[in-house]
């Protein structure tokens, strides 16, 4: 087999949309309930949404028959074990479990496991019949979390048995992996998905379960996921079990995510109050509405981009901010933190009349 080792870097492109194959029964992936991620995970290459120009050199890599050994990386919930999975479903149909030595972190991936498992399974003879594809396949999921003696004895392995088997390593932190399997690797890089991918695929979904989402229900659930596919889907489960209907406010209410509007809100007390008021006003709408001080300061954060002040003010504002929200990371009192919150606007309204001045 020619060996088709490259270095390929490929963003996820925001790409011809997911041809998903048209919703109808309410069992999907052979799952009747539980969660959705797993219900609607991708089962063909042609299902996973996005990142189509990696997938489409997989498939064509595939047809080919010149796979590579697989290093994809990106963030969490964007498809690579996703990918992996259908790849071999579609490399080796019903042999699956006679072909492909799956292991992830919940596995013990230390040298031993190199120097057994891997060695032992890459090295038996395949029971292939019936398959197109003879190589065998050995899934190394959250691969970032394998001990560097067990990285730096899978080069040699891997080198070893590349004859009769595939390696696919998947991982968030590419950085993680030592540069030495790095290099014997065709790189993929799975960036989040992109906000259309998403919604897409989120009304595949709704159209699928039959449920009520409206538009400011779908631009929440895109705007809290972050490109996290996982994540989207998780919240619209949980949503639409706690109401009816799924709109912008229940999505906030049930994530306990602070909507823009009390954002808003807050923001031009932040900005407009003395600090007493502010404190109480801001301690009530937490108390209220259940909120994190540290969701509050993420969002404040954000929208202190979009107010017109000068860029040196700004800077020392959401480095301030930046400076709260660690010490909220290590459990420090909410309250004396949001009085620090409040002192920091304070001081920003002061350099901003100072300046106008
Ligand atoms: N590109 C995608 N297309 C369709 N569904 C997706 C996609 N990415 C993620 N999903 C959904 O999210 C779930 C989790 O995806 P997957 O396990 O492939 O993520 P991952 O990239 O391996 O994440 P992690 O790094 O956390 O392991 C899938 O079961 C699927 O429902
Ligand atoms: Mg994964």
């Amino acid at each position: 087999m020619a060996e088709a080792i490259m270095e390929i870097d490929v963003d996820a492109p925001p790409s011809r949309p997911n041809k998903g194959k048209s919703p109808s029964a309410s069992v999907v992936n052979g799952v009747k309930s539980g969660p959705w991620v797993e219900k609607y995970r991708p089962q063909s290459l042609a299902d996973v949404a996005a990142h189509r120009d990696i997938v489409d050199t997989i498939d064509r890599l595939t047809n080919e028959n010149k796979l590579p050994h697989l290093l994809l990386y990106g963030p969490p919930g964007t498809g690579k074990t996703s990918t992996i999975l259908a790849l071999a479903r579609k490399l080796y149909g019903g042999q699956y479990q006679n072909m492909i030595l799956e292991l992830n972190a919940s596995d013990d991936r230390g040298i031993d496991v190199v120097r057994q498992q891997i060695q032992d399974f890459a090295g038996a003879r395949s029971l292939s019949f019936g398959v197109k594809f003879s190589v065998k396949l050995v899934l190394l999921d959250e691969a970032d979390a394998m001990t560097k003696d067990a990285q730096f004895a899978l080069r040699r392995v891997i080198e070893k048995h590349t004859k009769s088997t595939r390696f696919a390593l998947i991982c968030n932190h590419v950085n993680k992996i030592i540069p030495a399997l790095q290099s014997r690797c065709t790189r993929f890089r799975f960036a989040p998905l992109d906000a259309a991918h998403i919604k897409e695929r989120l009304q595949y979904v709704v159209a699928a379960e039959g449920l009520d989402v409206d538009e400011s229900g779908f631009a929440a659930l895109v705007r809290l996921s972050n490109g996290d596919m996982r994540k989207a889907l998780n919240i619209l489960q949980s949503t639409q079990m706690a109401y009816q209907r799924v709109t912008e406010e229940a999505v906030y209410l049930c994530t306990g995510n602070p909507m823009p509007k009390d954002i808003e809100q807050i923001a031009y007390w932040l900005l407009n109050e003395p600090f007493t008021a502010s404190f109480r006003y801001i301690s009530d709408i937490k108390m209220r509405k259940g909120l994190a001080l540290v969701d509050i300061i993420r969002e404040v954060t954000m929208f202190v981009f979009k107010i017109h002040m000068s860029s040196d003010i700004r800077i020392k504002l959401i480095n301030d901010l930046a400076d709260i929200e660690y010490r909220l990371s290590f459990g420090c009192n909410d309250k004396l933190q949001l009085g620090a919150l409040i002192s920091t606007f304070t001081n920003a309204r002061c350099a901003l009349v100072a300046a106008a001045n």
